[in-house]
């Protein structure tokens, strides 16, 4: 049908014959000529239809944007070149124009950033516009290296069950509904992770997948309800061995698919360390601001806003230092007030730096008052303020504080122009084993149940299980998580105490995990392994902020699917089929 790709016409063509297919990306008609810019997945070729040639002429007269055309025509030599085409240089004298199939009604112009219900909705439209092939693209070279790194270190690509049993990784399950098994249903996989572990007791050694995982959680930027994971599994391994084996990995992929050279030997910094300088646990390390400790100089004071935290062991009272904000207008300091807001902050005390050495009287603070000299001077020593600067204080629990706090780090970085150009990736483990879940009165899992405490001892673990540390393990880059794995409890024993800790009893255990305590007991090898975000790694590497960018066809952030308008209702026989009533009215 073509003989070449638009984009990829050239001047060792000059003079020969090429037929090329495409999209009117542009269109120009003038009384003697038209200039149509031709458009394929490989990029633009200027098309010239002369009037002299009356036949596509006349049908150049019928042209419009996005109609979809064969061009046979010679390559030419451009009398002024274009740089801004990659081929610039050259064009393409039509002889004949074929209408293949007109485009009408176009809801938005592709040169145009469309709103997002309309890119969803015509997402053929939106995915035919060049920056999106071009992510589309990155996404594609990404999962190649990943397959050609993996396929060529001997792992076995195995595929696990989509139909399947519930998986937990903290979110909720999407149901199907079985017809030959009524009032039964199927999970689909939150992760391929017990499929995996089993898969190592079965021998396989080293396994990955380029996994689908679907999880009914509340969408934002960074996570869709199915997305993709690059999911890896190791026998007989210890933390550092799956480490130094991903860590080569991504080095690799982000060497061939955008030439850059990530640091020699990640960072590592423990999940304490990491909440407790960057108020999250998966700081992002080109922000150059940090968090600082300051309840000691501050438990004496009478501001309770400050001593009552500072003197409980659940609270905190943490300092942010911004070099050279003391410019900050009290509008600028309300509105990240009310940012901080948003993640639990009853307040945001703050403190100028007017002239450092005039002492209290080069401070401009309304919670200046309530500290004393001593209070104030440490303050100042411990965060290292300067003039010119203001620091911010967050006070209350820990979790909130180091949540806002952390926050607060993130916007003021990015607000002030403050992240670095580069790529800052990181480990982050001893990870908590558990958490403690208010609304349930109960501990959860941090990763997930099958994550190996760093205690091989049982009554060790129950003793000091509020505290108890685990073997997991995250992978992250420019403040994302793009991955996260652990080493996994390989004793049925082991198991069967963290389900008891989960407050998973012995008969529910048996009942949804009784395949996997049975698989233990049958020589289970130790094992671990890891699972990247695909998704994300791809919007990283694309230098897009949302994974919807990557992914064909995604879904909005309240779970739809608006170009084929899923989910919808299904017709009463389908429905008693399999055996489900609807206890709420369906949508029109
Ligand atoms: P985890 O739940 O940390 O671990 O998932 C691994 C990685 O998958 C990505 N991710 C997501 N991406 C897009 N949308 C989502 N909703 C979403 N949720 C997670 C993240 C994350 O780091 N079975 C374990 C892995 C293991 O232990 O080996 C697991 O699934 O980048
Ligand atoms: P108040 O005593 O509530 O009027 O607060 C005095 C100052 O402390 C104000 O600047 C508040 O923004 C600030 N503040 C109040 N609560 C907190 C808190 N939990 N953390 C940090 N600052 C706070």
């Amino acid at each position: 049908m073509r003989s070449h790709f638009c984009g990829l016409i050239d001047e060792s063509l000059i003079d020969q014959n090429v037929t090329l297919c495409g999209w009117v990306n542009t269109l120009r008609l003038q009384s003697h000529v038209a200039f149509v810019d031709l458009r394929d997945h490989e990029g633009i070729a200027q098309v010239v239809i002369e009037r002299e040639n009356t036949d596509a002429f006349a049908v150049a007269g019928e042209l419009g944007y996005e109609y979809c055309i064969r061009v046979t025509g010679q390559v030419r030599k451009r009398l002024a070149a274009n740089d801004k085409l990659k081929t610039g240089t050259v064009e393409l004298i039509a002889d004949k124009v074929e209408i293949l199939n007109a485009a009408r009604d176009l809801p938005f112009a592709l040169h145009e950033t469309p709103n997002e219900d309309m890119r969803m909705t015509y997402r053929y439209l939106d995915l035919r516009r060049p920056e999106m092939q071009q992510m589309m693209r990155t996404r594609t070279k990404l999962v190649r290296e990943l397959r050609r790194y993996l396929d060529t270190a001997g792992f076995q690509d195995i595929e696990t069950p989509i139909l399947t049993k519930a998986t937990p990784e903290g979110a909720r399950d999407y149901l199907v509904p079985s017809r030959v098994h009524p009032g039964q249903f199927y999970a689909l996989p939150q992760s391929p992770q017990l499929f995996k572990q089993i898969l190592m007791m079965a021998g396989f050694d080293r396994y990955y997948q380029i996994a689908r995982c679907f999880r009914d959680e509340d969408l934002r930027a960074d996570r869709q309800p199915e997305f993709t994971q690059l999911d890896l599994e190791f026998a007989f391994v210890e933390e550092r061995d799956v480490q130094d084996f991903v860590e080569n990995l991504i080095r690799h992929v982000f060497r061939e698919v955008r030439n850059v050279e990530l640091d020699a030997s990640f960072p590592r910094m423990t999940y304490e360390e990491a909440m407790r300088r960057f108020g999250s646990d998966k700081p992002d390390l080109r922000i150059p601001l940090e968090l600082t400790d300051i309840a000691e100089a501050v438990k004496h004071v009478e501001f309770k806003v400050f001593s009552g935290p500072a003197n409980d062991p659940a609270g905190r009272v943490a300092a942010l230092r911004v070099p050279g904000a003391a410019e900050l207008s009290r509008k600028d300091i309300d509105g990240l007030t009310e940012y901080a807001g948003k993640y639990g902050a009853k307040g945001l005390a703050w403190l100028k730096v007017d002239d450092l050495a005039k002492g209290r009287e080069g401070i401009n603070s309304p919670v200046a008052k309530f500290l004393d000299d001593s209070a104030l001077a440490q303050v100042l020593a411990l965060t290292g303020a300067a003039t010119g600067d203001i620091v911010f204080f967050g006070a209350g629990s820990w979790k909130t504080v180091t949540d806002f706090m952390g926050a607060l780090r993130i916007k003021l970085g990015r607000d002030r122009g403050m992240v670095q150009n580069a790529w800052k990736p990181l480990w982050v483990t001893d990870f908590p084993m558990f958490e403690y879940d208010a609304e349930e009165q109960r501990y959860v899992a941090l990763h997930h149940p099958f994550t190996a405490p760093k205690v091989d001892d049982i009554a060790d673990l129950r003793a000091n299980a509020a505290i108890s540390v685990s073997r997991g393990y995250d992978m992250v880059l420019n403040g994302a998580e793009i991955g996260g794995g652990s080493i996994r409890i390989h004793r049925p024993d082991m198991q069967s105490a963290v389900f008891e800790l989960l407050g998973i009893g012995a008969d529910e255990a048996e009942a949804k995990f009784g395949f996997l305590l049975k698989a233990l007991r049958m020589g289970a090898p130790p094992h671990g392994g890891l699972a990247f975000g695909i998704d994300r790694i791809a919007a990283l590497m694309a230098g897009t902020e949302s994974i919807r960018d990557v992914i064909a066809f995604p879904k909005t952030t309240s779970a739809q699917d608006l170009m084929t308008d899923a989910p919808s209702s299904v017709s009463e026989p389908q429905l008693k089929e399999l055996h489900v009533r609807v206890a709420v009215e369906p949508k029109a």
